[in-house]
């Protein structure tokens, strides 16, 4: 089977820079999507069809396994789009399946049905009935109710236009028919373009068996030419999304109110208040409670963690029994051990925080390694970089840590040290000792305030 992508249109609708096989859904662009379902599906490359911004696709695409390129420059509609794959294709392939870079939910069970579906047809349509099928070409069906003919929506008759079943655009088609069908297309229409659609009519004067098979959803089929239908699709992803997690026993609180933009995998009972957003891949253990407005992305949150609203988690792992926020931001490589309280506006960054440990307010953590049990006072700050180098902080096991510390890394605190409200340290402090570095308080005999003199 060969796959090709139609991605060279201009999608003016969009009214972007970016093109529009570009524009994301579910965080990812379009075409991510289409080369995520057909995976696989080919021995030979998949052909992407490129032409308007096509360096930009390609940029993108740099390095994807299983993806070659061709050209469509001008781009002259879907047929001569096609038409330029052609050279890339591999000939001993019998069957060659279309898939548009603007149709992104097109779900592998649907292109294996058409797969399936093509061993005993020559040409399969993959179709669905719409209530309002407005902006697609329409399926034309004889009288014997065999396909007949694709007609556009700008090329349709009022009649016509009543057809509520719709070419989605994928179709499989016989690849020794491609050379010879697509360069008999004229661009004699509404649009001026030469038309994929017109290979139909060729088809079934030939007397080819052209058949349909429908997808289990309509969504997987929903084209996208303009920011407003870019905006629908991605609220009918996500509460896709947020169905398929309900089913699996987690408690959204509003499934209206969650954005997936990755992958999203969760233990029993776990509970996602409103305004959440996933990205990349994060994992919540047995029992996690995410409060209101967290971001969290590509993270393992462990058993029991309860993050309170405001979060924001990016590359960092939580040991379980947390209580994270509301307001803690952690960063890549911050790693908690488990029952850690990270508080309001507190950052941990490339840190280790061991078992217990508590870090409750307006403190920096980073590049530190902070053992179990240890007490961090509100204010401390980790003093990493000097402007070029980031240096160490390593804290021991009970310690205490009074309010506004500032350690001047590299720096050691060793187990069971305190360390005196306010201080700066730059030098190890010794085990189970206390140690002060600030200067001691003075009181200024005699001192008058300044008087603001009258003039
Ligand atoms: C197309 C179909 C229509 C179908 C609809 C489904 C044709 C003529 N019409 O219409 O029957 O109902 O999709 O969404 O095929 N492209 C190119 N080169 C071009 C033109 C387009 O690569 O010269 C690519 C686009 O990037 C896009 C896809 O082909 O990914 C479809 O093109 P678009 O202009 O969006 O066609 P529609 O009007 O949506
Ligand atoms: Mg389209």
């Amino acid at each position: 089977m060969n796959v090709v992508i139609l991605a060279a249109g201009m999608g003016k609708r969009m009214r972007s820079r970016l093109p529009k096989v570009l524009q994301p859904i579910a965080g990812r662009p379009m075409l991510d999507h289409v080369l995520a379902a057909t995976e696989g599906l080919s021995e030979s490359p998949r052909v992407v069809v490129v032409g308007h911004g096509a360096d930009a696709v390609k940029e993108h695409l740099a390095g994807a396994e299983g993806v070659t390129f061709a050209l469509q420059e001008p781009q002259l509609g879907t047929g001569h789009a096609l038409r330029q794959a052609l050279p890339a294709l591999n000939p001993a392939d019998p069957k060659t399946i279309v898939c548009l870079g603007d149709v992104p939910l097109l779900s592998r069970v649907t292109l294996d049905r058409i797969n399936a579906e093509a061993a005993s047809s020559d040409l399969v349509l993959l179709t669905v009935n719409l209530d309002n099928p407005t902006g697609y070409g329409r399926i034309l069906r004889d009288s014997t109710g065999n396909v007949c003919a694709i007609v556009e929506e700008k090329d349709a008759t009022p009649e016509q236009k009543l057809v509520r079943e719709v070419n989605t655009g994928i179709m499989c088609l016989p690849t020794a028919k491609l050379e010879k069908w697509l360069s008999s297309l004229t661009a004699g229409n509404a649009q001026g373009e030469y038309y994929l659609t017109d290979v139909i009519g060729l088809a079934a004067g030939e007397g080819c068996r052209i058949t349909t098979v429908q997808p289990d959803h309509v969504w997987e089929v929903e084209g996208v030419n303009s920011k407003v239908q870019l905006a629908a699709l991605e609220r009918v992803w996500q509460r896709a999304q947020a169905q398929r997690l309900l089913e699996a026993g987690v408690t959204l609180i509003d499934p209206a109110r969650i954005d997936i933009r990755g992958s999203l995998e969760c233990g029993r009972d776990v509970e996602i208040d409103v305004n959440c957003v996933f990205e990349g891949k994060v994992k919540l253990a047995d029992g996690v409670k995410i409060g209101a407005n967290c971001v969290i992305r590509d993270a393992e949150i462990a058993e029991d963690t309860v993050l309170l609203p405001f979060c924001h988690i990016e590359g960092a792992k939580v040991g379980k029994g947390g209580r994270i926020g509301p307001y803690s931001r952690l960063r890549p490589g911050a790693d908690l051990a488990g029952d850690n309280h990270i508080g309001n506006f507190v950052e941990v960054k490339k840190s280790q925080v061991g078992l217990g440990t508590k870090i409750n307010h307006l403190t920096y953590i980073g590049d530190a390694e902070i053992g179990a049990g240890t007490n961090i006072g509100a204010g401390t700050i980790t003093c990493n970089y000097d402007g070029v180098n980031k240096f160490r902080t390593k804290i021991g096991n009970d310690c205490f840590i009074g309010s506004g510390t500032q350690f001047v890394a590299p720096v050691e605190v060793e187990d069971g040290a305190t360390i005196g409200a306010g201080s700066t340290i730059s030098r190890r402090a010794p085990a189970g000792k206390l140690t002060l570095a600030r200067v001691r308080q003075t009181t200024i005999e005699g001192w008058t305030r300044p008087v603001k003199l009258k003039k």
